[in-house]
């Protein structure tokens, strides 16, 4: 079954400022292809500067990608004119990290929320109707609209934000990393939140985060991003009990810091990585693996040819050399592998 978002082959190269040679800049998504089946939850996860902003915002075509496509239930998203884009794009919507930048401060909550729905020249009654429904039901009294995003907190404000998306009516939303700004008290609030909404009109989540915990506990499906490459792909349980990749292993191995909540890798395995550099390199070029030199258990294949997602069973993607002809097409390794193990010692 096709999904309802399908990105493939993405690719999106930030131009380095003051410089216009063909392939400068930074690689920051590096052929990415997923699907996300209609009122799924996929989740994608990798360290800060990985890519993840970037993919999300090709995806959306807010960012027009360098190259590949993205069909949104079936249709091209590439090419569009401008206008029909836009309208495309009402289906879709985008939920950044900052509730705070995401309001205007000058504006009050019920201009804002309404704005998108003026646009469409929705009647003002309606538009009054909708504004408050939507903020009842995400948990802001209807009066409050009135008031000014410096009344509300930090959480108060992602609800906003949230309510705002709905007025569009969407299908698919990208939640970019939702809770990352907000105290660890509230974040649970917001996640019920989401999936309630989520359940309630099926919506289809694109989930971004840097904590693999919360990602798993979200999603149905997850990818793991590191350097502008997926390397791994795999539904949630699946993943959890069994995390091929030795990046995605690693990431297991953090723990949520106990104030800020963040994911801490243990030992120094988080500012070792050079992951904040995004891709540097392009296909072909004789860069081998993104993760060779980070895994310790690396061949000379690994530093010679770069491995491709592949499906070790059940639709499990890894992108590993690391003993993948040792696992038996069914999904189960051909020794047992738990948490935490390396594939290359399979
Ligand atoms: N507008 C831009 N121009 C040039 N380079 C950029 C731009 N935006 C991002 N980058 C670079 O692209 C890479 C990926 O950045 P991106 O913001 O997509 O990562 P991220 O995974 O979302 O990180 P974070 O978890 O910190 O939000 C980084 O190397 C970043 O410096
Ligand atoms: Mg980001």
């Amino acid at each position: 079954m096709a999904g309802l978002i399908e990105v493939r082959d993405l690719s999106k190269r930030h131009r380095a400022r003051g410089l216009h040679r063909p392939g400068s800049g930074v690689l920051a998504v590096d052929r990415v292809s997923f699907s996300i089946e209609r009122g799924s939850v996929f989740g994608l996860v990798g360290e800060s500067g990985c890519g993840k902003t970037t993919l999300a915002r090709a995806v959306l075509h807010l960012d027009p990608p360098t190259s590949g496509d993205v069909l949104y239930d079936g249709a091209s998203l590439s090419g569009l004119p401008r206008r029909a884009l836009r309208e495309q794009r009402r289906h879709m919507q985008i939920v950044f990290q900052d509730p705070n930048g995401a309001l205007d401060p000058k504006m009050r909550i019920r201009d804002s929320m309404e704005e998108g729905l003026r646009n469409l020249r929705v009647p003002a009654a309606e538009r009054r109707r909708r504004v408050e429904e939507l903020l009842e039901l995400v948990g802001i009294p209807a009066e409050h609209a009135a008031r000014w995003p410096h009344e509300f907190s930090g959480g108060q404000k992602q609800r906003i934000v949230v309510a705002r998306a709905l007025t569009m009516d969407p299908d698919f939303i990208v939640l970019d990393e939702p809770v990352s700004n907000l105290d660890v008290s509230i974040q649970a609030q917001i996640i019920n939140l989401l999936q309630d909404l989520r359940a309630r009109f099926n919506l289809t989540y694109l989930f971004i985060s840097h904590d693999l915990h919360l990602v798993a506990y979200v999603s149905d499906r997850i990818g793991v991003m590191y350097r502008g490459r997926l390397v791994e792909v795999a539904a949630a349980d699946p993943i959890m009990a069994r995390p091929l990749h030795p990046y995605t292993q690693r990431l297991f191995s953090s723990v949520p810091d106990a104030v800020t909540g963040d994911a801490v890798a243990d030992g120094a395995a988080g500012s070792e990585t050079p992951a904040g550099d995004g891709a540097t390199d392009g296909p072909g070029h004789g860069r081998g693996c993104p993760y060779c030199g980070q895994c310790g258990r690396e061949t000379s294949r690994c530093r010679e040819a770069e491995p491709e997602l592949r499906d070790v069973g059940g639709g499990h993607l890894v992108a590993c050399w690391g003993g993948l002809s040792d696992i038996r097409v069914d999904g189960r390794p051909s020794t047992s592998l738990s948490r935490g193990d390396d594939p290359g010692r399979l």
